[in-house]
């Protein structure tokens, strides 16, 4: 009797133990899908990724073996075939301009200056607002986090534009390594940090319409960064500057395992020129919550007859400043709206977007910060 009985216990232990494990596995996954997308969607790169580091170490195994078999060379532990050193910094340092070239007030600012060393120490821990400022104080930089090298003319006149709410601890970290940086690359630049005050879920392209908007009554900027505040470049030779085609800055990010998540990616830092945003109608005011707009961004893009350009190799690799909060609220119908990317394109996105924004001018940026709702960009039907 008590054999049997002890498997009967056993057994039903296993099917409890089943039951609670498969519950909390669909409980969990429905609240990674709805309230923590950030977490989920990382997790499913991750998976990806693996699968292709996966794929690429078949590769080069392959590729050792073959090297082995053919020419018989001994591969000792330091001793890599060609092709899998990742040379992108040091392939690049030729083309960087001699330790004692001397730049000219009067000429325009070379792109690759010899003090752009490539990758960059990187520093998460957290600061406030006031000692940065400090840091930077004798550097010249105005209200508004405005500067402009004098000892040659900047290339580009940038706008940096970054969305915003609830991360006030990520903002001195951020303008610790972006300062120098652009510096370094000889970029006249401000910073705009537009805040989305409210309770309607974030809107990350509305506020960077918004921004685009308020930045082009200070200056005749030429090339606007739009930048998530959480990600922090890797190399000071990802040059911040615009180009003939709208830029992809953020290639390889360290949550995605520094890969690029699906070709058409166009998230986390892009740039373009003031006449290209201009000719694509600006970012979709329609994406309420978390993912989308960036897609949409890229297909606006390409309806207009422009390509994305891209960093070289590691040039694009980004570090993420880790979070306190839980992401954002997943835009479950970003899917939707993207199917008619096209015909919203010239509808919806500059040209419909009416706001009332409260400007602070702040010592290292100016903040916006503007309440939105859906109401502020009114799309006719198509
Ligand atoms: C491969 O190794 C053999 C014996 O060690 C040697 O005779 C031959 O020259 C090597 N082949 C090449 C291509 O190096
Ligand atoms: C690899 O090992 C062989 C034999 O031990 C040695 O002759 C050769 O110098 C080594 N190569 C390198 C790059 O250290
Ligand atoms: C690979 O990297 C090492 C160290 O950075 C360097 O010494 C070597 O020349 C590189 N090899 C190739 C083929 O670029
Ligand atoms: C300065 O640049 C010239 C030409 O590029 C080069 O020949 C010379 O060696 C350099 N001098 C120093 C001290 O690096
Ligand atoms: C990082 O920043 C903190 C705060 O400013 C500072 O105390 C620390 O020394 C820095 N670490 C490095 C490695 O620079
Ligand atoms: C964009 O890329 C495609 C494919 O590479 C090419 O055919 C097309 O001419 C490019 N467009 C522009 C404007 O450069
Ligand atoms: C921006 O200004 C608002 C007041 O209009 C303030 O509540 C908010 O904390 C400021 N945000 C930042 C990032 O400085």
């Amino acid at each position: 009797m008590r054999p049997l009985f002890r498997r009967l216990l056993r057994v039903s232990n296993r099917s409890i133990f089943a039951f609670i494990f498969f519950f909390s596995l669909s409980s969990s996954c429905l609240y990674f899908v709805y309230v923590a997308p950030g977490i989920a969607n990382t997790y499913l790169f991750m998976v990806q990724a693996q699968g292709i580091m996966l794929r690429d170490n078949v590769r080069t195994i392959g590729h050792m073996l073959r090297q082995y078999t053919n020419k018989n060379s001994t591969l000792n532990g330091t001793d890599y075939p060609d092709g899998t050193n990742s040379t992108d910094f040091t392939a690049q340092s030729t083309m960087y301009l001699p330790e004692n070239f001397t730049i000219s007030p009067h000429l325009p600012c070379p792109e690759k200056l010899p003090f752009m060393r490539g990758s960059t120490d990187i520093n998460m821990s957290e600061i406030t607002l006031e000692e940065i400022h400090q840091q930077f104080s004798d550097l010249g930089i105005g209200p508004g986090g405005h500067w402009k090298p004098t000892d040659c003319t900047p290339r580009w006149k940038v706008a940096l534009l970054i969305p915003f709410r609830n991360r006030h601890e990520h903002l001195p970290i951020f303008f610790r390594h972006l300062i120098p940086m652009l510096q370094r690359q000889r970029l006249e630049f401000s910073f705009y940090v537009i805040e989305q005050a409210g309770t309607q879920t974030f809107n990350r392209a509305m506020l960077f319409n918004v921004g685009f908007k308020e930045a082009m009554k200070d200056r005749n900027w030429d090339c606007v960064i739009f930048h998530d505040v959480d990600h922090i470049p890797e190399s000071d030779r990802n040059y911040y500057g615009c180009g003939e085609m709208p830029r992809h800055f953020a290639t390889k990010l360290d949550k995605y395992m520094y890969i690029l998540p699906y070709n058409e990616f166009f998230g986390g830092v892009s740039g373009l020129t003031v006449e290209q945003f201009r000719k694509i109608n600006g970012f979709p005011n329609a994406f309420w919550g978390w993912g989308g707009e960036d897609d949409d961004l890229w297909n606006r893009v390409h309806y207009a007859g422009f390509n994305v350009s891209r960093p070289d190799g590691d040039l694009g690799k980004y570090k993420s400043i880790p979070h306190h909060h839980r992401g954002e609220v997943q835009f479950l119908g970003r899917y939707k709206l993207l199917r008619y990317s096209k015909e919203r394109q010239y509808l919806d996105g500059l040209n419909n977007l009416i706001y009332a924004p409260n400007i602070i001018i702040d010592k290292l940026y100016k903040n916006i910060t503007v309440n939105l709702v859906p109401e502020l960009a009114p799309v006719k039907d198509y």
